[in-house]
């Protein structure tokens, strides 16, 4: 007897938690074809997804082969690469140790499959394929059904033919969208929106193809993406953003969804300005009702402190948000590193090597200024990479006498050239660090034209400045920042999953975890002059300009 083929498509929509989730699936046969679909109270969609394989599955005769087509990356990586096997042989535990979710139905999928042979296929989540398309309308029917009429689960599911029905009963209507809580919207999909905020880096596009194919790859979620940070938050200037929108983006620097630094929507101004001044222009509840229009329920934040203290400010206002934290300047409480800082740093240090070779033909002592702010991370960093003779940072005021005397010293030793690595915070002992003199934004910037001047008034050597300025934030993400970018969007969904919200993903040590926002909002990450860092670097002759 030939084997007898089957194609099964497998569909779980969205559960709007705690409510019911439907599951569906199209099973064919040649010309034959069989839908089932039903539901299941207080769920998830992962589970759903699941349910449909199993209810699919057991409705195939043993013995045959199945094509099971599933739009959820994680249930075809399950079988493909292994993992229930390894569950199975863990005593059912992750590999954290953790009990395995849903295991009634891993552990009947596996008996299943033992006599049917499976090929599962990942399909495009969505995709305009017909039968998929079909499978996600039967799913959300069980789902409306469920809603609507309070039905037991016989009465559920609206598909043609042979539809067979779900088991169970449900309690009650399911909760229907309001603001901000847990539901689906209109499409009966949940969704997330999403922003870049602040300055750019480089890193930005791969968290935000990260968040997107997190959520729709896994959870069958939609993210609203904001243009220009809070600006298109409060103009709505908004568009749902799917995975082919950021497919190519991971290594280009910039972000798609444009960014401001001037937009402050408590205080705002239609040019954009960010000096500050108070306007009474507060349209954070436009904001506010946007994020409802949308149907959104969380709102992602990719940004820096002032990003993520507008985002804090949001979550005081009833808005769950979750923050990603963003900069080249490194200075964020609550997480070891920002994504960006690496790829600053490697252009610094990338500077300060070519900075060197001219340096040293002319016998001149060069001077580099690289941004921070406040925080002399990029200088320390790029300072140690590159060889700085001298670094100075904004938390280790330097006297000019000091870097004086360590150029002569080297001098002495026959180094007719020095380089020196500057923080744009940096600033003289007893003095103030420099801004540009331009508009009412105080930007720092000119510390090193000032070192370089006076240098060559109290030596007799030659000395230039060279800003590398926004060259830093610019061009493509070093591989260690795309990693983390990577890791801190997909943990940013995994928060909206868990429905912890108002907390801000960060990096503590070689794990991905969270904090509360409040705590990644408290202040400035700076430089601490007695760490391992600053000792390293003064063992290898470095000169902060100061003795310590
Ligand atoms: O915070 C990032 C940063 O690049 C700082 O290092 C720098 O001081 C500032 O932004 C420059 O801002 P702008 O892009 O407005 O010139």
């Amino acid at each position: 007897m030939s084997t007898r083929e089957f194609d099964i498509y497998t569909d779980g929509a969205c559960s709007g938690n705690p409510g019911p989730g439907g599951w569906a699936a199209v099973i064919t046969e040649g010309d034959n074809s069989r839908e089932i679909s039903g539901f299941e109270e207080r769920t998830t969609n992962q589970r759903m997804e699941l349910k449909a394989a199993v209810e699919a599955l057991r409705a195939v005769p043993p013995g045959s082969r199945v094509r099971l087509f599933s739009d959820s990356a994680y249930l075809v990586n399950c079988f493909n690469q292994g993992w229930i096997k390894r569950w199975q042989n863990n005593g059912w535990l992750t590999g954290k140790g953790q009990p395995v979710e849903n295991q009634d139905l891993w552990r009947e999928l596996l008996e299943l499959s033992r006599d049917i042979k499976v090929e599962w296929i990942k399909v495009k989540g969505h995709s305009t394929d017909r039968i998929n398309q079909r499978c996600d309308y039967l799913a959300r029917g069980a789902i409306t059904a469920a809603n609507e009429n309070g039905n037991p689960a016989e009465e559920a599911g609206t598909g043609e033919g042979n539809v067979r029905q779900g088991r169970g009963t449900i309690s009650g209507p399911g909760p229907k969208t309001t603001g901000f809580s847990a539901n689906c919207n209109a499409n009966g999909m949940r969704r997330l929106g999403l922003l870049t905020g602040g300055g750019d880096c480089p890193g930005l596009n791969a968290v935000i193809r990260a968040v997107v194919k997190g959520a729709t790859y896994n959870y069958n979620l939609e993210v609203v993406g904001f243009n220009n940070g809070f600006r298109g938050l409060v103009e709505n200037d908004a568009a749902l953003i799917d995975d082919f929108a950021v497919s190519g983006i991971l290594n280009r620097g910039g972000t798609i969804l444009g960014t401001s630094n001037r937009d402050n929507p408590f205080d705002f101004r239609p040019g954009g300005s960010s000096d500050y001044r108070e306007t009474d222009n507060d349209r954070s509840g436009d904001a506010v009702e946007n994020l409802k229009k949308w149907g959104i329920e969380c709102l992602v934040v990719i940004g820096g402190d002032g990003s993520l203290l507008l985002a804090h400010r949001f979550s005081k206002l009833g808005v769950p948000v979750i923050g990603i934290p963003k900069t080249i300047d490194n200075d964020l409480p609550a997480t070891d590193v920002t994504f960006g800082f690496d790829s600053a740093v490697t252009t610094a240090t990338d500077a300060i090597d070519k900075i060197h070779t001219t340096a040293e033909s002319h016998h001149r002592v060069m001077v580099v200024e690289v941004m921070g702010r406040n925080a002399g991370w990029i200088a320390l960093q790029a300072g140690m990479a590159g060889g700085g003779d001298i670094i100075l940072i904004p938390e280790i005021p330097f006297e000019y006498q000091h870097i004086v005397d360590k150029i002569m010293e080297r001098n002495s030793r026959g180094k007719k050239f020095s380089i020196i690595v500057a923080a744009e915070g940096a600033h003289p002992a007893g003095g103030e660090p420099i801004y540009q003199a331009k508009g009412d934004v105080k930007r720092l910037g000119g510390i090193s034209s000032v070192i370089a001047r006076e240098i060559e008034k109290r030596t007799d050597m030659e000395s230039r400045a060279t800003v590398l300025g926004h060259l830093q934030r610019g061009g493509s993400p070093t591989s260690y920042d795309r990693v983390l970018a990577t890791r801190f969007g997909v943990k940013a969904v995994e928060l909206f999953r868990e429905g912890k919200y108002n907390e801000m993903v960060c990096l503590r040590g070689y794990d991905i975890e969270s904090a509360p926002l409040e705590e990644a909002v408290a202040g400035t990450k700076r430089v601490d002059p007695s760490s391992e860092q600053v000792r390293a670097a003064l063992a290898v002759g470095t000169s902060f300009g100061c003795p310590i």
